[in-house]
């Protein structure tokens, strides 16, 4: 390793091993569990989507959470200097790492600054009702309305980031992972106890369900289901984005790294099966009860959460206010956990930068400057409105509408597309060649069995050597496919 130690105080350290496994959870859940994973189990075969993506989880997940964590930690650097560190050959891979949460970011503020507003229209009309459609249509079609909100949202970040790993990001986690627990039980119970629920969760867990239904319209290949249950799985456990390097290298030499991994996959999974439980049973039952057909409710896209819901609440009458606030914390507090683990995987870059150049790093100008820059390009998604206000990439590169995909139909869909569509399963594809053929799996033997002395490493090579190269690979050429529409699959 070929750099300096990096400076501890500014880039600070968890006081416990509870707030760290408190603040990766956090990180993991966000939107993805509130609201691609319901849709998507339900959507991709119910039952059968749990088990792929549950096999998914144990050898292509769990492997890299605990590769990230140990390079994290081994290295005491965020992605960049961490690659560095320990590869000159695959020291790029660590720029993509922060590339993405930084693309990633400029939309998550947007739909972090969404459920702001909700919260704020739910308030203001409490007992009086908000009609979701409604009110979603309009906000989309107000960019400064959007670019207000999503200010707003980055603000909160900026100021827990700024106030550091123990002080900001912990201690947020610390207060914000039980309360959304919480809250998502009390919704769970709410959901459950509304006529005609039971349809929304045979959606759920039923294989082929939503086909006979009417919620799809063909059953989703095999190979369909695999990429999108392993698309999911890394974007839900915030993998290959720098966040869980970054929190790795924040974390004390004594603790057990596979157990922490395995306790932050399981959490991830549980919160994102409870949120399903909670949203599209509400869903499916408020539909029944407005008499809108079974397969004509919309429990795909924005507009599960922002339209199909809120109308969900609207219906309830009186009391429906007070879940849509319930609701919409949680969803704020799970985009917040998860935005401050992205904004770090950035901001630590240059603190470590600046450190391993002898230079004084500040971590509260570093922060200021990375969410200024996520700021002023997340404008230009939040003017967007999802496509709904004629400067649209399509519309912005002069192309026609004949031209428009998946990577062009919106700036939010646009900085997707490179991060989570290429960036992720590139960036995680790579680290899993480094560490299974250039550097070896056993170059991280003392980190992983420093805190724990079980048997993993002949587990974890096979899984680094063959499957998560193998997975991303295909994961990486089916989201393309789907981005760009080559017609691969
Ligand atoms: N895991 C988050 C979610 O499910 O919404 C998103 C995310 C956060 C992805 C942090 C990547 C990351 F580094």
């Amino acid at each position: 390793m070929d750099n300096k130690m990096p400076d501890t105080n500014q880039r600070g350290s968890f006081g416990s091993n509870i707030g760290f496994l408190l603040s990766a959870i956090g990180s993991a859940v966000g939107l993805g569990n509130i609201w691609g994973f319901p849709y998507k189990m339900g959507a991709c075969g119910g039952f059968t989507f749990l088990l792929v993506y549950l096999a998914l989880a144990v050898f292509v997940g769990f492997a890299i959470m605990l590769g990230e964590l140990a390079l994290g930690r081994k290295t005491g650097f965020g992605p960049v200097n961490a690659y560095k560190a320990v590869s000159k050959r695959f020291k790029w891979v660590g720029w993509l790492a922060i590339i993405a949460p930084f693309l990633i970011m400029t939309f998550y503020s947007v739909l972090g600054g969404y459920c702001i507003y909700y919260i704020v229209i739910n308030l203001v009309g409490l007992f009086r009702g908000v009609p979701g459609s409604e009110t979603f249509g309009a906000m989309l079609t107000s960019p400064m309305l959007q670019i207000g909100v999503m200010i707003l949202f980055m603000l909160i970040c900026y100021l827990i980031n700024r106030s550091g790993v123990d002080g900001g990001i912990e201690k947020f986690n610390q207060v914000g992972m039980p309360a959304l627990f919480v809250m998502l039980v009390i919704i769970i119970i709410k959901a459950w106890t509304m006529p005609g629920a039971g349809e929304g969760l045979k959606f759920m867990f039923v294989p082929g369900y939503a086909v006979k239904g009417g919620f799809i319209e063909e059953t989703p290949s095999l190979l369909s289901v695999l990429a999108t249950a392993g698309g999911q799985m890394f974007f839900s456990l915030s993998l290959a984005m720098g966040a869980m390097i970054t929190y790795g290298s924040y974390l004390d030499k004594g603790e057990n790294l596979p157990k922490n991994s395995v306790i932050i996959v399981v959490s991830d999974t549980i919160v994102a099966l409870m949120a399903g439980v909670a949203v599209i049973p509400a869903a499916v039952a408020n539909g029944i009860a407005q008499g809108t057909p079974v397969g004509e409710i919309k429990l795909n896209g924005p507009g599960l959460l922002f339209s199909t819901l809120q109308d969900v609440f609207h219906n309830m009458g009186a009391i429906g206010g007070i879940f849509g606030i319930i609701f919409f914390v949680l969803v704020l507090i799970a985009a917040i956990s998860s935005a401050i683990s992205l904004i770090e995987a950035v901001s630590v870059t240059f603190i470590d930068r600046a450190s391993a150049k002898g230079k004084e790093p500040s971590r509260p100008r570093t922060v200021t400057l990375v969410c200024a820059v996520i700021t002023l390009v997340a404008c230009l998604v939040a003017a967007d409105g999802l496509g709904s206000n004629g400067f649209a990439p399509w519309q912005f590169f002069g192309m026609g509408e004949d031209a428009v995909k998946g990577w062009n139909d919106c700036w939010l869909d646009f900085m997707d597309v490179w991060s989570e569509g290429i960036a992720m399963p590139l960036g995680a594809m790579m680290m899993a060649i480094m560490i299974g053929w250039e550097l070896k799996p056993s170059f991280f033997h003392d980190e992983i069995h420093s805190g724990y002395n079980g048997r993993i490493d002949g587990f974890w090579s096979f899984c680094m050597k063959y499957l998560v190269p193998i997975a991303m690979f295909f994961i990486l050429l089916v989201q393309l496919d789907s981005f760009f529409g080559f017609g691969w699959f």
